[in-house]
């Protein structure tokens, strides 16, 4: 079937009258390459359906909360078994406790619970917790790191007030000299430090954390009285089986978690340590949907599949695959990619590309050949994706590096992109 987005186009027309901008947040499409479809009819597996049927190979997994396929049989069949028993109800099922302990099991630092929603939940919990434990105002979080869309983080201005952002303090991701200099700004002020698991920004190559930088961040948090955050909402259950901190044998205090931790069921959950547990009881904090018990059933199943499947290690082995298939092809075609982070959530980048118009053209080559990837964010393996699916994925990118090679003379920055990075 012939590529096409008719329907996608007149859904769009629809939008822009009844949703602000046509859509909102990462996904208002004025960012991706044109022709990427704003809708969805259907997902299975490591597939998507648009609008318009035409099916893509995934490697967005939602942004990250598909983490053993799209509508995975045993995970869904327990989330609508109990949507059935009951789901928002007066008070929770028990499932919470089950859930709870589980976590607390799984996860070294953890200690305690708490489900919300969304990542901004845990996270907007966790620096009220610190301020709650400490008496302090201050937050340190590092230069572009992602931690939400509440006004105290997120990253457009619009609608906040300075008084907002008035005591966050920010230094550069692996920099102890920066991270000391920020700390050393804000006096006997510190409420926390806030740590990506790995630096996972966007537009920008990722790294991992050193070992001597995250030892520090822990250092300054025990000789403070600060409460030290690791933010895994996007990280969490595809590193380790763990917080991702435990790869570099750091504990955090608080650690937050969202996305994959029901593999696409609504839950997202904030885990502590003993030493937060006081504070965490003395916040007020709810929401209509906080019990609800089917994405907690989803949750419990979800992480009886991370205990007992492979799935960590076979989605390490697909996104290696995948990189070196791309690091030939892209050597064959005389380009040089870029290839950072763990390999089951690749960033890829042009090198030689600062307003990215290769990876925008390469990505929208893919994509007309079935494989949607993402020009500028991080993206995620599922463990529904098989060598076939890499090998299928491959030959499309092969043919859009042929493409781009092509187009190379006549391509042109995507205009938004460009103002972004008119600075480079
Ligand atoms: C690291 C990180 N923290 C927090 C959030 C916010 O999560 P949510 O969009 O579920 O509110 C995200 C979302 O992408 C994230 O990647």
């Amino acid at each position: 079937m012939a590529w096409k987005n008719t329907k996608d186009l007149e859904l769009r027309e629809r939008a822009q009258k009844v949703i602000p901008g046509g859509m909102y947040g990462h996904q208002s499409t004025v960012l991706l390459p044109d022709g990427y479809p704003q809708f969805f009819a259907r997902a299975e597996g490591t597939r998507l359906w648009d609008a318009d049927g035409n099916s893509y190979i995934d490697y967005m997994c939602a942004y990250g909360p598909n983490l053993f396929g799209y509508g995975h049989a045993e995970i869904d069949d327990a989330a609508i078994a109990q949507l059935r028993r009951g789901d928002a109800m007066t008070g929770p099922s028990p499932l919470i406790v089950e859930l709870a302990e589980a976590f607390v099991r799984m996860v070294t630092h953890a200690d305690w619970a708490i489900f919300c929603k969304n990542g901004t939940d845990a996270t907007t919990m966790a620096l009220t917790i610190a301020r709650a434990h400490t008496g302090k105002r201050k937050v340190l979080t590092a230069t572009g790191a992602y931690h939400g869309a509440a006004p105290w983080c997120t990253p457009r201005p619009a609608g906040t007030v300075a008084e907002d952002r008035a005591h966050l303090v920010h230094f550069t991701y692996n920099d102890i000299a920066s991270l000391e200099a920020a700390v050393k700004s804000v006096g006997e002020d510190l409420a926390a430090i806030f740590a990506a698991p790995f630096k996972h920004d966007a537009f920008q190559d990722q790294q991992l954390p050193t070992r001597e930088y995250a030892n520090r961040v822990r250092e300054i948090c025990d000789k403070t009285g600060a409460l030290l955050v690791v933010d895994d909402v996007r990280a969490g259950l595809r590193l380790a089986r763990d917080c991702s901190w435990s790869l570099v044998d750091v504990k955090p205090d608080l650690s937050t978690w969202g996305k994959a931790i029901a593999n696409g069921h609504p839950i997202s959950a904030l885990l502590g340590s003993e030493k937060a547990r006081a504070a965490a009881q003395a916040i007020y904090v709810t929401g209509s949907y906080w019990f609800a018990a089917a994405a907690m059933a989803a949750a419990v199943k979800t992480l009886e599949f991370v205990r007992e499947s492979d799935y960590l290690e076979h989605t390490e082995t697909m996104g290696r695959r995948l990189r070196e298939g791309l690091q030939q092809q892209a050597a064959a075609h005389g380009f040089t990619l870029r290839q950072t982070g763990p390999a089951q959530m690749p960033q890829i980048l042009f090198d030689d590309d600062p307003d990215f118009r290769k990876g925008f053209a390469w990505t929208q080559a893919a994509l007309k050949r079935g494989v949607y990837l993402h020009p500028w964010h991080n993206m995620f393996i599922c463990a529904a994706l098989t060598e076939g699916h890499v090998s299928e994925t491959l030959a499309a990118t092969d043919a859009a590096f042929e493409t781009v090679k092509k187009r190379l003379p006549t391509l042109k920055p995507h205009p938004v992109v460009a103002q972004l990075f008119s600075g480079h």
